[in-house]
């Protein structure tokens, strides 16, 4: 850690990939973390529910997308902490070659980004310390790794959450999917707070997130995530709660997973 990363690590306030780690049974937190993650959970019991789910689904998208529609490349965009089967332990499971770029802007991501680089001999990963509001330097940095003229599965998992103004988030989304090639594909979760999945729960845990933690998040409905998506052809089966997307039997949580493909 050097003395630059150090001195934006607040330990005072609750940060989001902190407590990220908390609900998915890690131990990089500090208390006021786990504090914040209690308080939550309080409100929206199914919190520690959707990020395992969460994390199912890129174990899943992540092994459809390099074993069966042959994606070796992998920009995955608010990677949070290390934790069980990250992005590039799955893909180069199914396809050792692949090339993996990993992008957050949190402090402590950082410090624990090593973690991260431990590619398979034929492979690569990097890690870039970047923030999603600027899709332009996320690109620059990526195409040290990544071959942009190649298919790129673009990953925003519970990223797009924290660009508050619908119109910016959608902006970010075309301005990637855009610099990538048809074949590509964009693989997305998103908390909701449509009633249908539980989602009213979103509410008073995000107000309470709002006032006490960072960075801010808010809830979309169907229709607002849906519109990431425009321009892209949906994978089977569409829209639906992300702990769903094959895996038809799961209970659903109030996060929408979905997967495109640039046609
Ligand atoms: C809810 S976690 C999701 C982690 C992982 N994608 C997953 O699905 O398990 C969100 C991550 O996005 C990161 N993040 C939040 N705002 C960001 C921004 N503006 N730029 C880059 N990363 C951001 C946080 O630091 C955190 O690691």
């Amino acid at each position: 850690m050097n003395d630059r990363t150090d001195a934006r690590i607040r330990t005072d306030i609750a940060h989001n990939a902190r407590v990220w780690n908390y609900w998915l049974g890690g131990k990089d937190n500090y208390p006021v973390d786990r504090a914040v993650g209690d308080q939550v959970t309080s409100l929206h019991p199914g919190i520690g529910e959707v990020a395992r789910a969460d994390r199912a689904f890129l174990g899943r998208v992540v092994t459809h997308l390099a074993a069966e529609a042959g994606v070796r490349q992998f920009l995955d965009i608010g990677t949070g902490l290390p934790t069980a089967d990250n992005t590039h332990e799955v893909a180069q499971r199914v396809a050792p070659e692949s090339r993996i770029v990993y992008v957050d802007n949190d402090p402590i991501v950082l410090t624990h980004a090593r973690a991260l680089l431990t590619s398979s001999p034929e492979g690569v990963t990097e890690y870039v310390d970047a923030d999603a509001h600027d899709p332009e330097a996320i690109l620059r940095a990526a195409a040290g790794t990544l071959d942009l003229e190649r298919p790129v599965a673009v990953l925003m998992l519970g990223i797009l959450n924290f660009v508050l103004d619908g119109d910016e988030a959608r902006s970010i989304v075309r301005t990637l999917m855009d610099a990538v090639p048809s074949g590509s594909y964009l693989a997305l979760t998103h908390p909701t707070d449509d009633a249908d999945l539980g989602g009213e729960a979103n509410v008073a845990a995000m107000e309470f997130w709002n006032a006490h933690a960072t960075p801010p998040i808010t809830a979309r409905g169907r229709a607002g995530f849906a519109r990431f998506l425009d321009g892209l052809d949906l994978l089977e089966p569409g829209i639906v709660s992300c702990a769903r997307w094959r895996a038809p039997e799961a209970t659903e949580v109030a996060q929408f997973g979905a997967v495109g493909r640039k046609p």
